[in-house]
């Protein structure tokens, strides 16, 4: 197993490009058996996530292709409808292939995702929502088999604004007969980039963005070309790496309109961020950045996924915060490794305590899964002395060539072979 062997202190300063978004790719790439013939996509990046997706896409009958950040998909002429085990259980996200699959096929044979390292992460919102549009599920042998004749429109209320859940419903409510609308639907961006693909290739949905999302089902889906958004939370956790560190960052191709939270949170602790452009923004670290509350939520609110990555800022930071984290149930891993590196915070399940210290002192860490490493990576650029974050195979899940961008604005970080 790898690991990135970081020598802190050094402020970061130049340019970073971010990447595409894994968490719109994902759903986007996912919603290929939709499609008749072939879909081009563009600005997609080069992770673990995305080569197990199409791994997965090739065993239910697609053709991929990946060159550079463009990616080709086009159907076999016979599409299967199982997702193994043996791949689900390494990317929860496998799930999303369930509304395309029972859309397209009116079958599908997917793998119960186990928990992962943050929770236990069930389906069962995604599983009662397909049921009011006629889908029916017998859990066998630890796969969830869902059939059905024609998914029919439903009015369906999310509990929760479920990410994954309004993604598998966009998907399927596409080519279901009828009007579906979703009530309580979640509104990242990433579920917009995912109805806009959609759109593109002739689905009819309105609403996106917003709790009410409307989709006209349609016959069928004709292939496009199409740029995947920008990673917000890539980005987010660049510019938590210029304040940690003390420097300045411009990032380039950064999805500025949809990291206002995480934005007005770092200019409450002091960072100095210029976004008057929709594209690039500039983050400096001024002399005194403080500890500020932080409770995450759904979007708009502050992203669970840059929870970890803003802890680490405040672990560095004057006076003291607390974080609740209202979306996963165990999301506080990286607490303890933090500790390790000199770091005074305490938690319970939901909540951590934060005092910020004079400085944190480098350690050997370990990850527990992907924002976390970020976080370990982000606290030893900030750490006097040598970091060792090891099991960054989590990390290479979601984030493309993050030491040769982070060598490329100063930090002196290696990736190195674990005894
Ligand atoms: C997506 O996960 C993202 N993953 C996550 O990013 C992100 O943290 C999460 O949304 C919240 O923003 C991808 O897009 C691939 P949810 P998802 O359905 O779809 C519970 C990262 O680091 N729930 O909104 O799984 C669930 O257990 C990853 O990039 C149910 O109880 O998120 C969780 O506590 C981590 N039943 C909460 O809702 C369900 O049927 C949020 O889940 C579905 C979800």
């Amino acid at each position: 197993m790898d690991k990135l062997v970081i020598r802190g202190g050094l402020p970061l300063s130049g340019r970073i490009a971010v990447s595409g978004s894994k968490n719109a790719a994902l759903p986007i790439l996912m919603a290929a058996p939709l499609i008749d013939g072939g879909v081009c996509y563009e600005n997609v990046p080069r992770l673990r996530d995305i080569h197990t997706t199409l791994r997965l896409l090739t065993l239910l009958g697609c053709e991929t292709e990946f060159e550079g950040n463009t990616v080709q998909v086009k159907q076999a002429n016979e599409l299967q409808f199982e997702a193994p085990y043996d791949l689900v259980k390494t990317m929860r996200a496998s799930v999303l292939c369930l509304g395309p699959l029972l859309a397209r096929l009116g079958r599908a044979r997917v793998a119960l995702p186990g928990g992962c390292a943050i929770g236990a992460r069930p389906v069962d919102m995604h599983l009662s929502a397909l049921e009011q549009m006629g889908a029916r599920f017998d859990l066998d042998s630890g796969y969830i088999d869902g059939r059905c004749k024609k998914l029919h429109g439903a009015h369906i209320t999310f509990d929760f604004p479920t990410v994954g859940g309004t993604e598998n419903l966009l998907m399927a409510a596409s080519l279901a007969e009828g009007e579906t609308i979703l009530e309580n639907a979640a509104r990242e961006p990433e579920v917009c980039d995912l109805a806009n693909f959609l759109n593109a290739c002739g689905a009819k949905i309105h609403g996106h963005g917003t709790s009410v999302i409307t989709i006209q089902g349609v016959d069928s889906l004709t292939s496009c070309t199409y740029p995947i958004m920008s990673d917000r939370i890539e980005a987010g956790t660049y510019m938590v790496a210029a304040a940690i560190t003390g420097g300045s960052l411009e990032l380039v191709n950064c999805p500025t309109h949809a990291l206002e939270a995480v934005i007005h949170k770092l200019r409450d602790m002091g960072v100095h961020i210029q976004d008057d452009s929709d594209d690039a923004i500039v983050v400096t670290a001024r002399k005194t950045v403080r500890c500020v509350d932080v409770t995450t939520l759904p979007y708009p609110g502050f992203p669970t996924d840059m929870q970890a990555q803003i802890m680490a800022l405040m672990c560095v930071s004057e006076g003291a915060g607390t974080i609740k984290e209202t979306i996963f149930e165990n999301r506080f891993m990286h607490v303890q490794e933090l500790v390790r590196l000199g770091a005074d915070v305490k938690c319970t399940t939901r909540t951590a305590f934060v005092r910020g210290v004079e400085h944190l002192q480098g350690a050997p860490v370990m990850a527990s899964d992907l924002r976390a490493s970020a976080c370990l990576v982000l606290a030893g650029l900030a750490a006097k002395g040598t970091t060792e974050v090891q099991r960054i195979y989590h990390l290479d899940r979601g984030y493309e060539a993050m030491e040769e961008k982070l060598r490329s604005v100063g930090a002196d970080i290696t990736r190195a072979k674990e005894a």
